[in-house]
């Protein structure tokens, strides 16, 4: 089922969620918005609003404001702490990202029909050795992926309901974006839009000292 889609550490699962499994993630993550509602990002300094809205579950979660990018605990709206990474999740990492310790964040992106991803790498982790790990639901969408330069060469994959994409090695800081969304090629949501979950590494394993380490006493492998 793993295509392995070039060399250099992408890697595509597509339909890695059957349909049930979908259905039991897409329930783990409305149980999150009931906790932690979407909210707009804005864009650091012009304050501008993104067309995804954003929500967050595990210790950490990714948030933009006009006072920049950053990781920080708790909802940017409510102040209360992000509720627990879903089970199936921190699941689908253990078997997909051959990293031997757990994920910190995962950043809960929501596109309406029109909403789009500039192409951006992820480098606000303090550990950039960690892969990314992304789940998508819902309505597919024309995914492009690049190297390590924004201006290098990219191509377009169609990501569908239930793929995971993994950015590892070389390909951990490639530029990456959504350029559009297909509306209604899924009934998942019981709306237009579509999902994405991606999973994050923030700490380097030493350095996780703030909280119990949920992976105390699992072997860890070096990096
Ligand atoms: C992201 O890079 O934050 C999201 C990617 C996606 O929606 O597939
Ligand atoms: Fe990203």
């Amino acid at each position: 089922m793993n295509r392995e889609a070039d060399g250099t550490g992408l890697r595509v699962y597509p339909g890695y969620l059957d349909r049930d499994k979908q259905t039991a993630l897409l329930d783990a993550v409305d149980e999150v918005f009931t906790v932690a509602p979407l909210f707009t990002p804005r864009m650091p300094k012009s304050g501008r609003p993104f067309t995804v809205r954003m929500s967050n579950c595990g210790p950490l979660g990714w948030i933009s404001d006009e006072n920049g990018y950053r990781y920080q605990p708790t909802h940017p709206e409510t102040g209360r702490p992000w509720p627990p990474m879903p089970a199936t999740l921190i699941a689908i990492w253990n078997d997909v990202a051959r990293y031997g310790c757990p994920p910190e964040a995962c950043l809960i992106n929501y596109y309406g029909p029109a909403a789009k991803m500039g192409l951006h790498q992820d480098r606000d982790e303090e550990n950039l050795t960690a892969p990314l790990v992304s789940v998508s639901l819902g309505d597919s969408c024309l995914f492009r992926v690049g190297g390590p330069r924004r201006n290098g060469p990219s191509r377009s994959l169609r990501l569908d309901s239930g793929d995971v994409l993994v950015l590892a090695d070389d390909a951990r800081l490639a530029f990456h974006g959504v350029d559009r969304i297909y509306p209604r090629t899924s009934a998942l949501l019981g709306r237009e839009g579509r999902i994405n979950l991606t999973l994050r590494r923030v700490h380097a394993p030493a350095a996780a000292t703030s909280q119990p380490d949920p992976a105390a006493g699992v072997v860890r492998e070096a990096p």
